[in-house]
Parts: structure tokens; sequence; C-alpha cells
């Protein structure tokens, strides 16, 4: 007689079948921007193009790690088991922006990238996040989360540090008010009120109740 799986190997391998395509499919954008700015279809300034397309996804990943958590507040949707392939996809994404930016930009002239630091404040606080989120992306595993206990929830609440800058960030870094950084600043100040509000509701009912 065949003997049955266990129910959770059942459901485990699709389950990571699934994170490892959101891995394959997060990094479809930066492949395909490469690809472009190596056969020449990236414009006149292709290092910049894809250095402004890497900053822009690991924003994007950033906002879709920090909307999990309302979707399933609010519509009861439960996509939990992705925030950590979208928070770890952010990282990557602004590491290699810096890495764009530091070998193509800056032709690994160190000297420059501390004056930068230095003198133009979209870069301080473009390197500040980048460094933050190099400890979210070291404890983003199980054996972390296991020993830091309430330690990890506290260190992964950098992200909101981290995304607020990335929002002032992408605003300093265009240098006028086009609409999209606009629109992406707004859009995570909602996100980020959203995690203040319902908390201090909750209290102030429960304070009228007695
Ligand atoms: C959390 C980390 C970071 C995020 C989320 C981020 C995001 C962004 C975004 C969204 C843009 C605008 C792209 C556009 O114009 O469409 C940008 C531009 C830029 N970022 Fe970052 N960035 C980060 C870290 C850094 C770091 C560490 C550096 C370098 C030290 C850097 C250097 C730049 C530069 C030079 C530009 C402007 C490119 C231009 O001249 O248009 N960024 N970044």
């Amino acid at each position: 007689m065949l003997k049955q799986k266990p129910a959770f190997t059942r459901k485990r391998r699709p389950l990571q079948w699934k994170v490892w395509l959101l891995y394959a499919a997060g990094f479809l954008p930066a492949i395909s921007t490469f690809y472009l700015g190596a056969t020449g279809s990236l414009g006149a300034d292709p290092v910049k193009s894809f250095e402004q397309s890497l900053g822009l996804w690991a924003i994007r990943f950033l906002i879709l790690t920090l909307c999990i958590t309302p979707l399933r507040d609010i519509a009861g949707i439960n996509l939990l088991r992705y925030r950590r392939a979208l928070g770890l996809l952010a990282f990557y994404y602004a590491l290699l922006h810096f890495t764009v930016y530091l070998v193509l930009d800056q032709a690994l002239n160190f000297q420059v990238l501390l004056a930068d630091i230095a003198r133009r404040p979209f870069i301080t606080i473009g390197m500040a996040g980048l460094a933050l989120l190099v400890p979210l992306a070291l404890t983003s595993n199980n054996w972390s989360i296991r020993r830091l206990g309430k330690g990890w929830i506290r260190l992964h609440r950098l992200v909101y540090l981290v995304i607020a800058g990335g929002a002032v960030h992408f605003l300093l870094a265009v240098k006028s008010w086009p609409a999209e950084p606009v629109i992406y600043a707004l859009f995570i100040a909602l996100l980020l009120l959203w995690r203040i509000f319902p908390r201090r509701l909750r209290k102030t009912t429960l304070k009228l109740q007695h």
C-alpha cells in the first residue's frame, strides 16, 4: 500500500515554488533593463536610465512589502508568505542601484562617493536607507526570527524609516515636482499613517468604553 505523504510536505512544496517564482519574476525588470542597455536601446544615457530603473524598482518592492499587512486587514487577502521575498527583492534592487551608481556612474571613485554623501542630501538619505536595509536583509531568515524574538519585530520596524527616506530621496533626486515621486510619496505616507492610526483609534475606543 502507498504511504500517504505528510500534509506539510504536500502543502509546502507548491508554496516554495511560488516564492521562487516571485524571485524569478522580481529580477526580470533588472535583467530586461540591463539587456536594453547592453543592446543600445536605453536612450542617450543608458547608465543613468539603468540606475533610475533599479532605484524605482527598489522603492516599488518596498511599497509592495508594506502593502501586505493592510491587504490582509482590509481585504482579507493573506500574502504574508511573500513578504520576506518582496523585502529582499527591495534590498537587492537598492544594492544594485548603489552598485551601478558607484561602478558605472562614479567609476569606483570612493572620494566622489564620500563627497556626495557629505554634500548631496539625497545621496546621504539614500545611503542611510541602504545601510538600514542591510541588518534587515541579514536577519530575514527563520533562525534570526527565533533568536531575536521580540527584538526582531522592533528591528524590522526600521523598514518604515527606510521607506520614508526612500520617498524623500526620490523627491530630491528628481530636482523638480513631476507627478511620479509625489504620487509615490503620498502613497507611502498613507501606508505609514495607516499603521499609526488604527492602533490609536482602537485605544481611544477602548478608553471611551470604560
Ligand atoms: C533604500 C535605498 C534607495 C532607494 C529606495 C532609492 C530609490 C531611488 C529612486 C526611486 C530614484 C529615482 C529614479 C528616477 O529618477 O526615476 C533614485 C535616484 C537616484 N539614486 Fe537612489 N535609492 C536608494 C539608495 C541610493 C543610494 C545608496 C545611492 C548612492 C549612494 C543612490 C543614488 C541615486 C542617484 C544618484 C539617483 C539619481 C539618478 C539621476 O541622476 O537621475 N540611491 N533612487
